[in-house]
């Protein structure tokens, strides 16, 4: 056994730990990572980032086969996908990020340690932590531990996953070949996104979801304009359909759903399951040191990611609150400061979200029902991206920019919206929430000409019945 002493361990190394290991070495705090697998965390190997890869392919792909003929430009012979060779192309940019949070890393003077994570106990000298790796162990004492371990997906009773038949987010990103028939469990964040590549690629997709809308609790607006563009894709969703048992025939599976009419069966070739994800809590330690859990499992933190282990805190998906990169990122940014002894704490007005189905859906602040249950009169504006000049010009105008202000004080509460480029257009709506800034801040600031952000200023007009590309209500 060896020992290590360091002022912090940070547990896990994706888009948590691995900003928190750069950030902690910045402010000259001696850090080590601690990584099971592979640093960048789900985020960078099986998540966010493959995935957005295979979701440019499938777009790519899409174009060519639908609608570049509408634009004079003629695929003659029909292209064909290649999967094993989109594989590695996305296996190429994975390995690249990789090896870049190595080198960043390194130059912040952080340590990364490859091994599985225990907090042993603690101690007056610190907490102890033991990292197993090929039958070694070592122990590094630190005063300050940030469980960074995240989540993974959510297994329900009857569907085992074992990559073949029945498959996860993961094993949705590693196929070799398109499945024909292709049933998605779950109609919310992954099912849809991976639900449209393989719908691209040409899979028909059948999606199971239990409650009475995908992407609950997003704009249902916004919601309507994915559904259609699904039905148009020929994807077929299946609303308060819960997914019930799956059977293996020689030559295809058959899943059995509980509808509202009755039970269904549906053949497959491949079934994804994306009902959700939990928290990376258990086996960690957490129960000798007396770290407390809510009802889910996740770590109970303060706005100082302090969970109530003193020394101890978490960030990101294993803290709860909304499993996005980014959240766990900023999350990561404020422990290192906490750490460092700077004052810090989560502050934040809003934290941004982007679904990237086609169109892709990106929200930031309150939908119109938040905001109505938390006492404002709303002024809201509408502006479609079938009225501007830049979508028309893309050749993709489904979507629009929705904005909710408050009817007295103008104050921007939220923005949702749907359309491609939706996710490069939303952080200028969280920068003006942040800056609570009203809907005038929005119409009055020049949007540069031609731009998809434009339908962002012309929402806001809207919202105040002054919209110049649209006829006001
Ligand atoms: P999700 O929570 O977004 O959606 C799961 C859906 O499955 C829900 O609508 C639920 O009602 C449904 N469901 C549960 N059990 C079911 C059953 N037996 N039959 C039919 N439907 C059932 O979870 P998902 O898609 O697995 O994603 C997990 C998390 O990962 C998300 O919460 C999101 O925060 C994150 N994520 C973020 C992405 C992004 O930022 N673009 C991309 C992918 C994931």
């Amino acid at each position: 056994m060896t020992e290590m002493r360091a002022d912090a361990v940070v547990i896990g190394s994706g888009p948590g730990g691995y900003v928190c290991g750069i950030r902690l070495g910045q402010l000259g705090v001696k850090t080590v990572v601690v990584e099971r697998e592979q640093p960048g965390g789900v985020c960078l190997n099986v998540g966010c980032i493959p995935s957005k890869a295979l979701i440019h392919a499938a777009k790519t792909y899409d174009k060519m086969t639908r609608s570049a003929g509408e634009m004079g430009i003629l695929v003659t012979s029909p292209p064909s996908v290649d999967m094993k060779k989109m594989q590695s192309w996305k296996g190429g940019i994975v390995s690249k990020l990789t090896s870049g949070v190595r080198q960043l890393l390194k130059a912040a003077g952080t340590e990364l340690v490859f091994g599985s994570a225990v907090i042993e106990r603690g101690g007056s000298d610190g907490h102890h932590v033991a990292v197993a790796a090929q039958g070694e162990k070592r122990v590094i004492t630190a005063k300050n531990v940030v469980l960074a371990t995240g989540s993974r997906p959510i297994v329900i009773p009857g569907f085992d996953i074992d990559q073949k038949r029945v498959i996860d987010s993961t094993g949705a990103l590693d196929l070799d070949s398109v499945p024909q028939r292709l049933v998605v469990i779950g109609g919310g964040y992954i099912g849809l996104e991976l639900g449209t590549v393989y719908a691209k690629l040409g899979s028909k997709v059948t999606v199971l979801e239990a409650l009475d809308s995908i992407l609950y609790g997003m704009d249902k607006d916004c919601v309507k304009v994915v559904a259609q563009k699904l039905r148009k894709m020929g994807v077929e969703v299946m609303l308060g359909a819960k997914a019930k048992r799956w059977e293996n025939h020689k030559d295809r599976a058959v899943v059995t759903a509980a509808g509202k009419d009755g039970e269904v069966t549906i053949d497959a070739d491949r079934i994804l399951v994306s009902v959700g994800r939990r928290p990376n809590s258990e086996n960690i330690g957490l129960d000798k040191v007396g770290v407390k859990l809510d009802g889910k499992g996740f770590v109970v933190v303060d706005n100082q990611l302090r969970t109530n282990v003193p020394g101890i805190y978490a960030i990101g998906d294993v803290a709860g609150g909304m499993l996005l990169a980014h959240k766990a990122s900023k999350e990561a940014e404020v422990v290192a400061e906490v750490i460092a002894g700077h004052k810090a704490a989560m502050d934040v007005r809003t934290i941004p979200a982007v679904v990237f189905t086609d169109p892709e859906v990106a929200v930031t602040g309150m939908t119109e029902e938040q905001a109505t249950e938390a006492g404002h009169k709303l002024k809201v504006g509408k502006f479609p991206f079938a009225a501007l000049g830049r979508a028309m010009s893309v050749n993709d105008t489904d979507g629009f920019v929705k904005v909710i202000g408050d009817a007295e004080t103008g104050e921007l509460l939220g923005v949702h919206v749907v359309g491609n480029g939706a996710s490069d257009m939303i952080s200028e709506a969280a920068l003006a929430i942040e800056m609570g800034a009203v809907l005038q801040d929005l119409q009055l600031t020049i949007h540069p000409h031609p731009t998809l952000p434009e339908a962002m200023m012309e929402a806001a007009a809207a919202a105040r019945g002054e919209a110049i590309h649209i006829v006001n209500r």
